[in-house]
């Protein structure tokens, strides 16, 4: 049988990350999926740039997004360069020419996700994103499939790696605040542009994709309460600790009744709950289902190989149902905008 083949957009963190896994397990791959899986063509913006990664003689590297889409031999693009409009029309173009679509890029779907989820949706393409929301931690198909016949309650988690490694940094370790981040940027963990991981949107716009899966309706992101940690210091760090509390950065949604309260915020997390302990770049996701109760997630949130393990899964997946995708769980696009109510009421 022919190999599955890849077309892979970006060769940074995420792709040398997913390329490495590819090499590493690739005999294992192709016994558990019938068929190896492949890259055949990666896009990058400079042709000169070092690579974590050494591609085969068999993959062709270039700076012509085009090439992804107009290869009759690719099977899935794999979105993996971040940002808003190279991202779009790379996608809007995969889509169109009859290519089924990975991404990881939690910007892109907060934003113009109901775009190109309809557009997929009129094709009969996949379009998944595991790995676009808490790294290797399978939230997304949780939410898709696991925990389909529930109403979600409410979803309540540590979202973004950068953060709650910066924050666990200050507290452990007594780093400043600066130094933290720098470390995590080197670690691969934080955003091209690292404001959106202090500033809270990047772990907003994953709260978009979650409450687009566990409730069936799409959230503007101009509408959602978003809070970062720039304004935590060290010293509130050890008040918090003295009291018995860890601060993190937090996004939840709740149901009240159909209207959503949701919004990401530093908060006060008792050392006596889970959420507290949660340390480094690890992400942890608790979701109340009304038949499941509570069920609890927690692993690595971001880096490359975490993440490439979600690009991954979504890359068999396809392959496995590749003729029937499920994208959100939902059967009607374009879905509804949400009814959000004041946190506070
Ligand atoms: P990087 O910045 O490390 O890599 C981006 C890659 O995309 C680079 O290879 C870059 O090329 C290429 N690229 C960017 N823009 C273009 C363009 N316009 N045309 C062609 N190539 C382009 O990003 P990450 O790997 O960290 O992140 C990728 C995506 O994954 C983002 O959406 C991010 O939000 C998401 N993500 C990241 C995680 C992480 O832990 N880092 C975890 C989960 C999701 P070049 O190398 O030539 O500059
Ligand atoms: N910058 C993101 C984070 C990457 O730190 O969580 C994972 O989505």
């Amino acid at each position: 049988i022919a190999p599955v083949r890849i077309g892979l957009a970006g060769l940074g963190t995420v792709g040398s990350g997913l390329v490495a896994v590819l090499q590493q397990n690739a005999d294992w791959i192709a016994a558990r999926l019938g068929r190896a899986v492949t890259v055949k063509t990666v896009l990058v913006r400079d042709l000169t740039k070092p690579r974590a990664v050494t591609l085969g003689p068999e993959v062709a590297i270039t700076t012509d997004a085009d090439a992804l889409v107009t290869d009759p031999d690719i099977d899935i693009v794999v979105e993996l360069m971040g940002g808003i409009d190279a991202a779009f029309a790379l996608i809007h173009k995969a889509l169109c020419a009859g290519k089924h679509v990975v991404t990881a890029n939690k910007a892109l779907l907060a934003k113009r996700g109901p775009e190109l989820f309809a557009l997929a949706a009129e094709k009969r393409l996949g379009l998944y994103y595991e790995a676009s929301c808490a790294g290797a931690v399978p939230i997304v198909e949780t939410l898709k499939s696991s925990l389909a016949g529930n109403r979600i309650k409410s979803i309540i988690g540590i979202l973004n790696g950068t953060a709650n490694y910066i924050l666990s940094s200050m507290s452990e370790k007594g780093l400043p605040f600066a130094e933290a981040l720098q470390k995590a940027q080197e670690l691969g963990y934080a955003e091209a542009d690292p404001t959106l991981d202090i500033q809270g949107y990047d772990a907003a716009h994953k709260l978009i994709v979650l409450i687009r899966l566990a409730y069936g309706c799409n959230l503007p992101l101009e509408r959602l309460p978003v809070e970062g940690i720039t304004g935590v210091g060290p010293d509130d760090i050890r008040f918090a600790r003295e009291f018995g509390y860890a601060i993190k950065l937090i996004g939840q949604v709740r149901d009240l009744g159909g209207r959503l309260a949701a919004g990401v915020w530093p908060m006060l997390v008792h050392e006596d709950f889970l959420l507290a302990s949660v340390k480094g770049a690890f992400n942890a996701v608790r979701v109340e289902g009304d038949a499941s109760g509570p069920i609890m997630l927690h692993g690595k949130g971001a880096g490359d190989l975490p993440t490439a393990s979600a690009v991954l899964a979504d890359i068999l997946a396809l392959a496995r149902q590749g003729m029937i995708p499920n994208n959100t769980g939902f059967l009607t696009e374009p879905l509804p905008e949400a009814e959000l109510v004041d946190p506070d009421d």
